[in-house]
């Protein structure tokens, strides 16, 4: 092999308690490619790569950058060497400006006076605007981080690593949060970094992803390197069959639906938020048992608002909505949970789950008041215990220390399966998934999109509200397109085409 060797890490190993997260992996990064990890949710993929950026130390194994080898002690080292990264959960400074953010730690300074130090922010702006032109990631570097959506806080995120000249980047499962619009524009940043002479290493759970910009792919599972693929002679199923160990199938087989009575009926409702904008606007739909009903549209077109509003989270501002014929309009959040609501919300850090409890105790927050999980109002810890235990089973939830592991150190993945089990298991009328899948492997995606699929069978009404149009094509019933809050085309999901679904979430009226 020719090509300069930029990154090699040799037999890492790293334990957390009850599990090796790492054990005994080698790679070695070329200059400039594209090196994609691939694994199942707590594969050790994340993990790995806190290690090469500092923020884990292994418990074996040795790192080389550029030939050197070096130890990393924390994320300072890891910067000096040129290694940057933009983690899923970003960690900016909201009130702070964009460019603000960017030079932390490195402000340039000038002298007043021809003394006095201070801050060069207009320097700053000119490096940032021009260093965005270069790499064509436009931000306003004067705009506060609090005005910004995600997509935009991710460039800022990128810009970050470009000033600090990092040229070894780590990219934590980027394209999670963003829209397909916005995926491809990432991938086209991602492509003019490796022109640029860049090395690239990216974390993602989407195979299209991997075979579109990567050159080369490492494939972990259960925290052992099973192979290094040559991206360009590889199919996607034989990266997925890699990844889950055993033969994978793409296919869902579902049965046509079988409608019952209206479970949910929504009519002219409204929505606004704390600004007082319109975000939903007079948005009526029915969701009967044993049908799936899918909300498409591109973000931030009021979905998600829909969702909190019959769930309880935010208030409706004119508008009815019938549980089973009950108006629960005016309902609380725990009075539409005993009505018969799940709710898989799309923030689950900050509304699903509570990080220092354990999966046990996430698994019966929403009813551990009652039977069989307290008796006469006193807990029966075994019984929660047990059930926790049955759930971590059926979904295949990954973790340390069983049910008694804070729910906080389990894998990104693994957390959605918790909130997915817990919600299913309410065993409730409506269930509401919004993003379900957001942040699963292949392997999980299929499993829950077949829970999904057998609640409707048992005859739940289940709302479905998702960004993926590959989900909603694979799983909806009925297909209601949103655009700008309103619903714009209801329709029978087998009479839509992906493209026409797609045109609709554009805004084109027929
Ligand atoms: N800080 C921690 N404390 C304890 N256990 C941890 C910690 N961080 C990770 N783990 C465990 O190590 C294993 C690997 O986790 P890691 O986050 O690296 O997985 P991942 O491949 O990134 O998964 P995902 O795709 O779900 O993000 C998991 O079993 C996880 O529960
Ligand atoms: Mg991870």
């Amino acid at each position: 092999m020719d090509k300069e060797i930029i990154v090699e890490m040799k037999h890492i190993t790293k334990l957390f308690p009850g599990v090796v997260a790492n054990d005994d992996i080698s790679i070695s990064i070329q200059k400039g490619e594209i090196y994609a990890l691939l694994g199942e949710n707590g594969a050790g993929k994340s993990t790995l790569m806190s290690i090469l950026f500092g923020l884990y130390q292994p418990d074996h194994g040795e790192i080389y950058i550029r030939g050197q080898k070096v130890t990393l002690e924390s994320s300072r080292t890891a910067a000096e060497l040129g290694i940057g990264m933009v983690h899923q959960h970003f960690k900016l400074i909201d009130n702070y400006t964009i460019a603000e953010n960017i030079i932390l730690c490195r402000e340039p300074i000038h002298r007043l006076l021809g003394f006095l130090p201070a801050v060069d922010l207009k320097k700053a702006n000119k490096e940032i605007r021009e260093l965005s032109q270069k790499f064509h990631l436009e931000v306003d570097p004067e705009q506060k981080i609090e005005d910004i959506n995600v997509s935009v806080q991710q460039r800022v995120e990128i810009l970050k690593m470009l000033y600090r000249e990092a040229d070894i980047l780590i990219f934590d499962e980027p394209t999670a949060i963003l829209t397909p619009q916005e995926i491809e524009y990432l991938l086209d940043i991602m492509q003019e970094l490796r022109r640029n002479g860049k090395t690239i290493i990216l974390i993602t759970h989407k195979l299209e992803e991997v075979k579109k910009i990567a050159d080369r792919c490492a494939i972990l599972r259960r925290g052992k390197l099973i192979k290094v693929l040559d991206v360009s002679r590889t199919s996607t199923l034989e990266m997925a069959n890699l990844m889950v160990g055993k033969e994978f199938s793409f296919d869902i087989n579902k049965t046509p639906a079988r409608c019952g009575d209206v479970v949910l009926d929504v009519e002219h409702l409204s929505v606004r938020s704390e600004n007082k904008v319109e975000v939903v606007h007079d948005v009526s739909f029915k969701v009967h048992q044993g049908e799936i009903f899918a909300i498409a549209g591109v973000s931030g077109n009021g979905q998600v608002e829909i969702a909190d509003a019959i769930a309880g989270l935010i208030p409706v501002h004119s508008g009815t909505i019938r549980l089973n014929g009950r108006d629960i309009t005016n309902l609380d959040v725990r009075e539409r949970t005993e009505a018969g609501i799940s709710y898989i919300p799309e923030d689950r850090q900050q509304v699903g789950m509570v990080a220092d409890m354990t999966l046990a105790e996430n698994m019966a927050i929403k009813s551990y008041y009652r039977e069989p999980f307290a008796k006469r109002g006193i807990l029966q810890p075994e019984v929660i215990k047990n059930y926790a235990e049955k759930l971590v089973r059926d979904y295949d939830v990954r973790t340390g220390s069983g049910v008694d592991t804070p729910m906080g150190s389990l894998s990104g993945g693994n957390q959605q399966k918790v909130l997915v089990a817990r919600e299913i298991g309410l065993n409730s009328v409506l269930m509401i998934f919004v993003q379900p899948t957001r942040g699963l492997d292949i392997g999980a995606i299929s499993h829950i999109h077949h829970q999904i699929l057998d609640e409707r069978e048992k005859g739940k009404a289940i709302l479905l509200i998702s960004l993926e149009l590959s989900e909603i094509m694979d799983l909806a019933d009925t297909i209601g397109v949103i655009f700008r809050g309103e619903l714009l085309k209801i329709e029978d999901a087998s009479k839509m085409t992906p493209s026409e679904v797609g045109r609709y979430m554009m805004g084109v009226k027929e």
